[in-house]
């Protein structure tokens, strides 16, 4: 579904900031190379992500599904001096790419890699992040989310990707498309949640922001 139209976007692409040179780099290669390369985030997305870890100026950052490293790159231009991002994805083929430009960026000595299921790392995590990105498997953002309070920080910012998941969230939802559903119940939960304050924005797939009260 598209949300926006072509030359409005044309329009905000033209006046948003321009996409660092690295990053458009890393664009090029996954998508001469990834089968799945559409899973990389939009270059509005990325600015946004950008801004809004320079407004928070996290300590701590978490991602849930590196990719090949974009979406992470964009969020580490807003760490704290010293600070963290804890990357995970369960997909080990992804590390070449995403340590070629990991190792290129200012924040090499920044980026934590996970190479595994993305529930085991959070059943053991033990740290506190200032930021949370969801952008993995979408059949279980509900199941992420009962992490989430525990691991972020009061103020704490969660953003999640793909909350519209191609507008199949609008209408009736069958009982067997279990990715559907789970967006569906994710977003609810947190539209309802007193610990959370939520806006869904309307950008490519649907990105929403929450913040921990
Ligand atoms: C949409 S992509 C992430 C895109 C990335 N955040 C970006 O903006 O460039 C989703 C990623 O989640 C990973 N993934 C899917 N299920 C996972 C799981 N259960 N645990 C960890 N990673 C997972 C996939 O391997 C894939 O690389």
């Amino acid at each position: 579904m598209e949300i926006c139209k072509e030359e409005i976007i044309e329009y905000l692409l033209k006046n948003t900031s321009d996409e660092p040179q690295l990053l458009q780099e890393l664009r090029r290669e996954t998508n001469l190379k990834c089968i799945n390369s559409i899973m990389i985030s939009g270059e509005l997305q990325g600015r946004l992500l950008s801004l809004i870890s320079k407004i928070k100026k996290p300590k701590h950052i978490l991602e849930i599904g590196t990719f090949t490293g974009y979406s992470a790159l964009c969020l580490a231009e807003g760490l704290k001096k010293g600070g963290e991002i804890h990357t995970i994805d369960k997909n080990e083929e992804l590390l070449q790419i995403q340590n070629k430009y990991f190792k290129k960026s200012n924040n090499r000595d920044n980026i934590f890699q996970y190479t595994m299921d993305a529930s085991i790392v959070l059943g053991k995590m033990n740290k506190k992040f200032d930021i949370i990105f969801l952008d993995a498997d979408k059949k279980n953002y509900v199941n992420y989310l009962k992490y989430i309070p525990n691991i972020l920080n009061k103020n704490g910012i969660l953003i999640a990707d793909n909350v519209l998941w191609y507008g199949k969230v609008l209408g009736k939802i069958s009982e067997t498309d279990q990715e559907t559903k789970a967006i569906h119940q994710f977003n609810k939960k947190l539209k309802n949640s007193k610990q959370f304050q939520t806006i869904i924005l309307p950008l490519r797939d649907g990105i929403s922001i929450s913040i921990k009260l």
